[in-house]
């Protein structure tokens, strides 16, 4: 049996307190010149019941259109796996994707699901065993931009990656080079990475996808100051922040930000962050790349760009890299 060791630059740290650091986060964000928040803290509760909601407005394209691609041509895309692999999904969320994949691939050894929410693996991996009885499903509660190792009972043979979701895009492009590099370090050499990333398009499009019309991403977006508010005590007006999100051309990025709609003050721990009229917290980045531009960064990252499957309206990538 192999087990692949993780060789990364992720120094551990000692546990800490999760709240104070939620505090010196929001602290160390609203002290910087251009002001942000860091996306990891979207995702509480209510903020994934809310991306669940924009992933089934109409103008956001992005998980419909990979979910549509894995329909048509998942067979084509499963048989880029190698036989009898291990695959390991990256913040696996949903399994709806690979479930597209499996279904073309009875010989998987293994299906190894890595996401820091453990509740959420449980009763994933508890639903995909109704219907997958053959696999072998080992959840893995980890952070998956950071060392982790994977089970020790995996099965010998091939490993493979699977990372849909274009979540790829929510890196800066340095930093998502050097996790398509943690990516190859986790699964080995010889390794297939199944990665989704959406394309660079018409910014209308763009824009509307992360602006829609019923509001969902607003309220995801202002979802942040609401946390803030609530669970370090903070006093802040949410109404007086607009959500506000663009394509940036030149960065080939969709840009959120809160937009503080007047002069204002909010107070938190005993601090005071003054807002100029129209000053934004930049909350989020989502990166859009050409298929030559994704295949360079991940040829940067020590892969090999193989094959590449779109929509018919070319919205979305799908990419199969390999590791030598
Ligand atoms: N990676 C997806 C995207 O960029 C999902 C996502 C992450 C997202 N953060 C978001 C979608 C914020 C809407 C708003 O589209």
């Amino acid at each position: 049996m192999t087990i692949n060791p993780v060789f990364t630059d992720a120094v551990p740290v000692a546990p800490i307190d999760p709240e104070r650091q939620f505090l010196d986060d929001v602290l160390a964000g609203l002290s910087a010149p251009q002001k942000f928040l860091s996306a990891k803290y979207f995702y509480d509760a209510a903020g994934s019941d809310l991306f669940e909601a924009i992933t089934r407005q109409p103008e956001y394209y992005p998980t419909r259109t990979e979910l549509g691609i894995l329909d048509a041509q998942g067979a084509a895309i499963a048989a880029a796996l190698p036989a009898r692999a291990s695959l390991v999904e990256f913040g696996s969320g949903s399994t709806a994707k690979v479930r597209r994949l499996m279904v073309h691939r009875p010989d998987l050894a293994a299906y190894v699901p890595v996401d820091v929410s453990e509740s959420f693996l449980r009763s994933e991996a508890e639903a995909l065993a109704v219907d997958f009885p053959d696999l072998a499903i080992m959840p893995v509660a980890a952070d998956f931009t950071r060392a982790f190792t994977l089970p020790a009972s995996l099965p010998g043979g091939p490993v493979a990656g699977f990372f849909p979701g274009s979540t790829i895009g929510n890196f800066e492009p340095p930093q998502a080079a050097s996790l398509l590099r943690h990516f190859g370090r986790v699964l080995g050499d010889g390794a297939v990475l199944i990665v989704g990333v959406d394309l660079v398009k018409d910014k209308a499009v763009l824009d509307a996808a992360y602006d829609d019309a019923a509001g969902v991403t607003a309220a995801f977006n202002r979802n942040l100051l609401v946390r803030i508010q609530r669970e370090l005590g903070a006093d802040i007006d949410i109404e007086a922040f607009a959500h506000r999100a663009f394509f940036n051309p030149e960065a080939s990025r969709i840009e959120m930000h809160l937009v503080s709609q007047a002069t204002q003050a909010i107070h938190l721990a005993g601090h005071r962050i003054d807002f100029a009229e129209g000053e934004t917290i930049h909350t989020e980045n989502s990166y859009k790349y050409t298929i030559e531009g994704f295949r360079q960064l991940a040829k940067a990252a020590g892969w090999v760009a193989g094959e590449v499957w779109t929509d018919p309206d070319a919205l979305f990538a799908i990419h199969a890299l390999r590791r030598d």
